[in-house]
C-alpha cells in the first residue's frame, strides 16, 4: 500500500487505474480510525477495484471553540488497519496542498447544512463540502463511501454531487455501534468512565422510539418525547437537539408517512456525540 502526501501522486496512480479499465473508490476520512471507519473501507474494497482513503483533519469544518487541536491522531495505526482491509493508497494531504495560497472557492448547499447540526456548528458543512469537493476533485473516484452516523452530511454530500454533476455513486454504510448500542466515533475516547456508562441512553432512547413507531404511533413529537424521557435517566447528558425530518431534504417532518430520519445531538459533558434512527414503513 502506498501513502503518499502528493497531490500530483495521487493524481497520477488515480488517472492511470482509470486508463486500464479499474474502478476507483474512496473513503474521506479524518483519520483515528475505529470499526466504523473501518466497515466504510471494506465497503469501498468490496464495491470498487482499487481504493484511496484520505485521512486530513480538515480545519475548515471546525469552529472556533471546537476540537480542532485535540482531534485524535493515530496515522501509523491507521495505515496498518486499512492496509490489511486492502486499501490501496492512503492520502495524507497537509493543509497547504488542500488549500494552497491564493484558495478562494466554498461550495455551500443552501437549506439542507442549515438546520440539525448545521444550526449547532455555523459553517461545519460549508467546510465539509469544500473539502469534499476537492478530494473529489483530485481523486476522481466512481464512488464515496460515507457513514449514515453523519446523516445530514451524507444528504449534504449526495445535493452537492447531484447539483454539480460530479458523476460519483456516493454510498451509504449503516452505523456501527459499540456493545451497548452507542454509536462508534473518534470522540468517544473524551468521555470520562461516567459519561461512557450513561452515553449509552442515546441509542437506547432512540430505540424507544422506534417501538413506540412499531406499536403504531406516527406522530413525530410523540417519538421525540420517547427519546427525551429516556435520557431523562442519564443527568450528564444534555440534549443540543432531537429533530424528525425527511432524510434526503433534512426538512422537518411532524408525522410519520414513508420515511423520517430521527436525529440527535447530545452534550457528554464537553463531547458532542451525533446519533441517529431511520423510522420507516414497510412496503
Ligand atoms: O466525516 C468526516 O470524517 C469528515 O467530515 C469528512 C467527510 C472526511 C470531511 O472532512
Amino acid at each position: 500500500m502506498i501513502v503518499t502526501d502528493s497531490e500530483h501522486r495521487i493524481s497520477d496512480i488515480c488517472a492511470e487505474w482509470r486508463a486500464e479499465g479499474l474502478s476507483v473508490g474512496f473513503v474521506p476520512t479524518m483519520g483515528a480510525f475505529h470499526r466504523g471507519h473501518l466497515s466504510l473501507v471494506e465497503i469501498a474494497v468490496a464495491s470498487s477495484d482499487r481504493v484511496v482513503v484520505s485521512i486530513f483533519v480538515n480545519p475548515m469544518q471546525f469552529g472556533p471553540d471546537e476540537d480542532l487541536d485535540r482531534y485524535p491522531r493515530n496515522l501509523e495505526k491507521d495505515c496498518k488497519s486499512v492496509e490489511e482491509l486492502g486499501a490501496s493508497v492512503v492520502f495524507t494531504p497537509r493543509t497547504d496542498v488542500v488549500y494552497p495560497d491564493g484558495f478562494s472557492t466554498g461550495v455551500y448547499v443552501a437549506g439542507m447544512s442549515e438546520g440539525l447540526c448545521g444550526a449547532a456548528r455555523p459553517g461545519h458543512f460549508d467546510g465539509v463540502t469544500t473539502v469534499c469537493a476537492v478530494l473529489f476533485g483530485i481523486v476522481r473516484p466512481d464512488l464515496a463511501v460515507f457513514g449514515m452516523k453523519d446523516a445530514q452530511q451524507l444528504a449534504v454530500i449526495r445535493r452537492m454531487v447531484s447539483d454539480l454533476r460530479m458523476g460519483i455513486d456516493i454510498v451509504a454504510a449503516p452505523i456501527v455501534r459499540e456493545f451497548d448500542g452507542l454509536a462508534m466515533s473518534s470522540r468517544n475516547q473524551y468521555l470520562s468512565v461516567e459519561e461512557r456508562e450513561q452515553a449509552c441512553f442515546i441509542s437506547i432512547g432512540l430505540e424507544m422510539a422506534l417501538v413506540l413507531f412499531r406499536m403504531g404511533e406516527r406522530n413525530c413529537e410523540v417519538l421525540r418525547n420517547a427519546f427525551l424521557s429516556k435520557l431523562e435517566d442519564a443527568p450528564l447528558l444534555k440534549v443540543q437537539y432531537v429533530e424528525t425530518v425527511d432524510p434526503d431534504t433534512m426538512l422537518g417532518v411532524e408525522q410519520v408517512e414513508k420515511q423520517v430520519l430521527l436525529a440527535v445531538a447530545v452534550f457528554a459533558g464537553k463531547t458532542r456525540l451525533i446519533d441517529n434512527i431511520l423510522i420507516e414503513l414497510e412496503v
